[in-house]
């Protein structure tokens, strides 16, 4: 893919990687990504904002031929998928000075080695002039890491906000044209590795509301040529209450557990709460990430393992402490063949979690009708703590 114009003078470059399907050995994407790098040609300057993935960087760099000189490459974000290729660009552009948050200087430093006279540190709401066009940094970390900030392009009123309303989709458009498959990309995206700073990323969003923003250019997927959608669904996703829904995931060995959650999907549906559930054998794990983000209540399925949670229950318990969702209330169900500290060691599992730890239900062997019914009781408990709480 060659470079393509946005604005006069103003371009998108970067890669596609349409074959990727695993982020941080950890995220799955199941749409590939984008590494989406953008050239801002000035009367006087020109500058490179972020880079690509290393594994790409012929890409970018083909895309740079006849690019007579860059004199700054703007690094809002020292992760290797944006800044990998910062070094093979300073190999032909050896002037560029590379603009950054005194943060990420260090990080650049650890990771990737840059000398230290090429790294210019800049403050919050510092301005670069590139002569008839300036850009504005601003800090808004947390979005990913600690050291993150955008660029707001003030005679075009684009901002460049590198994995900041991101989203994992390849494609070969520039700009969104499916907006319903674009916000669930980002909902996922959001829900993958910014959940745990909602409070951070609201500050964000408010000291970007000053800004008056036409375009907003993410580093991943695509453009957003009509931002305020994105920017409510941030809002929405940082700052409203929880919905009235139950996020499930199980897991089952011998379909005890499978009849409890069969039972208690059922009866927290009659009583009008909507239920997600997710087979930890067969679940996509940014879906549950993606439904983290809106669940009032989680509740784990699990057997007994020996004297402990089954591990791929234990491994959705340690995700959802990881990812801090908003859920205000949690519970625990399945079986056990003999004993077992099933309950304990989930519960010692989720210290990040500020939930009210609802009643949880174990049984011995296949649930009978004494289990049943603390389930009924349990979904009971959970449309009352609803009800209570006004999710909706
Ligand atoms: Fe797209 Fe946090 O890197």
């Amino acid at each position: 893919m060659e470079k393509r114009q946005i604005k006069e003078r103003i371009f998108w470059m970067g890669a596609i990687d349409w074959d990727r399907r695993l982020f941080d050995s950890l995220v799955p994407l199941p749409d590939g990504t984008t590494y989406n790098a953008y050239l801002i040609e000035g009367s006087e300057k020109t500058a490179l904002l972020d880079a690509v993935d290393p594994a790409m960087a012929n890409i970018l760099m083909a895309q740079l031929h006849g690019t007579a000189k860059i004199d700054f490459i703007v690094c809002h974000h020292a992760e290797q998928d944006h800044s990998g290729a910062i070094p093979i660009v300073l190999e032909r552009f050896p002037q560029a000075k590379v603009i950054t948050t005194p943060r990420a200087k260090t990080l650049l430093l650890d990771h990737l080695h840059l000398a230290e006279s090429s790294i210019v540190p800049v403050a919050d709401g510092e301005t670069l002039s590139l002569g008839d066009k300036t850009l504005r940094f601003v800090y808004t970390p947390w979005v990913h890491w600690p050291e993150t900030m955008v660029t707001y392009l003030e005679e075009d009123r684009i901002l460049f906000s590198c994995d900041f309303f991101g989203a994992h989709i390849a494609s070969s458009d520039l700009y969104v044209t499916d907006q319903g498959r674009v916000y669930e990309a980002a909902k996922r995206y959001f829900g993958e590795i910014m959940m745990p700073f909602r409070k951070v990323i609201a500050k964000n969003l408010e000291k970007l509301a000053c800004y008056a923003v036409d375009v907003i250019a993410p580093s991943h997927g695509q453009i957003y040529d009509k931002p305020e959608w994105i920017l409510e669904a941030y809002r929405d996703w940082v700052l409203s209450p929880p919905d009235n829904l139950v996020v499930f995931p199980f897991v089952s060995m011998h379909g005890s557990t499978q009849a409890m959650v069969d039972h208690l999907t059922a009866a927290l549906v009659a009583r009008g709460i909507r239920v997600e559930l997710f087979n930890l054998t067969v679940t996509d794990i940014g879906k549950l990430a993606m439904a983290l983000v809106d669940a009032g209540t989680i509740i784990v399925g699990t057997p007994t393992v020996l004297t402990g949670p089954h591990p791929l229950a234990a491994y959705a318990a340690f995700l959802a402490n990881a990812l801090r969702p908003k859920a205000q209330y949690l519970s625990i169900v399945g079986s056990y063949g003999w004993g077992g500290k099933t309950v304990e060691t989930l519960a010692g599992m989720i210290p990040n979690l500020k939930v009210e730890v609802l009643e949880p239900v174990l049984c011995k062997g296949m649930p009978d009708q004494a289990a049943f019914t603390a389930l009924d009781r349990l979904a009971d408990a959970i449309a009352q703590k609803h009800r209570e709480s006004g999710f909706q």
